[in-house]
């Protein structure tokens, strides 16, 4: 007897109408979760007071211990409160806002101000971040503020991988009729086993990282047209590559 072929006989393609509702709804769900998670963590901060209050040097040694355990099951509710939060966040970045603001801007310029805005940040965690621009302005139409957001979550991304002591740089220069910027750095690097995944939403591999700045990147950057791509070497670093249409001069 033959067997039936689950996937060609159940599966339906969504249409792109549905996908659109789909993602309409997440984004409603993200939001409708958001309120009564801000209370949960309001209520949770007022109990974590209350417990503050309670002396923990009266009372027997039982009723000591007792308190003790509430606050650290109180704590590790709290992070966990503060790690959903974070999801819920991200989730509404990468499925949020996909109209753009876009003005005519020097990508040398825009470069310059991520770099001066970050510099603080990375001399804290012993980190050179160098810029290596191209010598002629390099004008294309994108939405400054999200454009900077995308380059900023490159360096927090390279920062993070580095940990201390290394180098991030950023370079600029024309690539045909494109712009191209690197983020290269001096990590551990990614095995090619990950690579494929890295732009998938929910792909991380830090404990505390959502997986989802990468996703919102390329969302991003395939909004104004281009593309981001990632190249690799584990124990020497990995180098992210923008491309972006230039403003063809009228
Ligand atoms: N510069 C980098 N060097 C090494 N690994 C990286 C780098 N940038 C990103 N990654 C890997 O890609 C994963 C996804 O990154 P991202 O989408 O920003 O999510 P998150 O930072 O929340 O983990 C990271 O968890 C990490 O494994
Ligand atoms: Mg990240």
């Amino acid at each position: 007897m033959p067997v039936p072929d689950h996937d060609s006989s159940s599966k339906q393609d969504l249409s792109s109408r549905q996908v659109e509702e789909l993602a309409r709804l997440t984004g409603e769900l993200a939001h409708e979760i958001k309120n009564p998670l801000s209370t949960v963590k309001v209520n949770l901060k007022l109990i974590a007071e209350e417990l503050d209050c309670v002396d923990s040097d009266t009372g027997a040694g039982d009723s000591r211990q007792r308190l003790a355990r509430a606050k650290r099951k109180l704590t590790v509710i709290q992070q966990e409160t503060d790690r959903l939060e974070k999801i819920l966040e991200g989730f509404l970045k990468y499925v949020g806002r996909t109209e753009l603001n876009t003005a005519r801007t020097d990508i040398n310029e825009l470069v310059g101000e991520v770099v001066d805005f970050y510099f603080p940040q990375a001399r804290s965690h012993s980190i050179t971040l160098r810029q290596s621009l191209n010598e002629s302005p390099l004008i294309c139409k994108v939405d400054s503020a999200v454009m900077k957001q995308v380059l900023l979550n490159l360096f927090i991304n390279a920062q993070q991988a580095i940990d201390r002591d290394g180098e991030v740089i950023i370079r600029t220069g024309k690539s045909g009729t494109d712009v191209r910027i690197t983020v290269s750095d001096t990590g551990p690097g990614i095995s090619p086993d990950k690579l494929p995944r890295l732009f998938q939403p929910f792909f991380s591999s830090r404990p505390d990282g959502t997986g989802l700045g990468l996703a919102t990147a390329k969302r991003i950057i395939e909004a104004h047209g281009g593309k981001i791509s990632v190249a690799s070497e584990p124990g020497k670093g990995t180098a992210f590559t923008i491309e972006l249409p230039l403003l063809t001069e009228q």
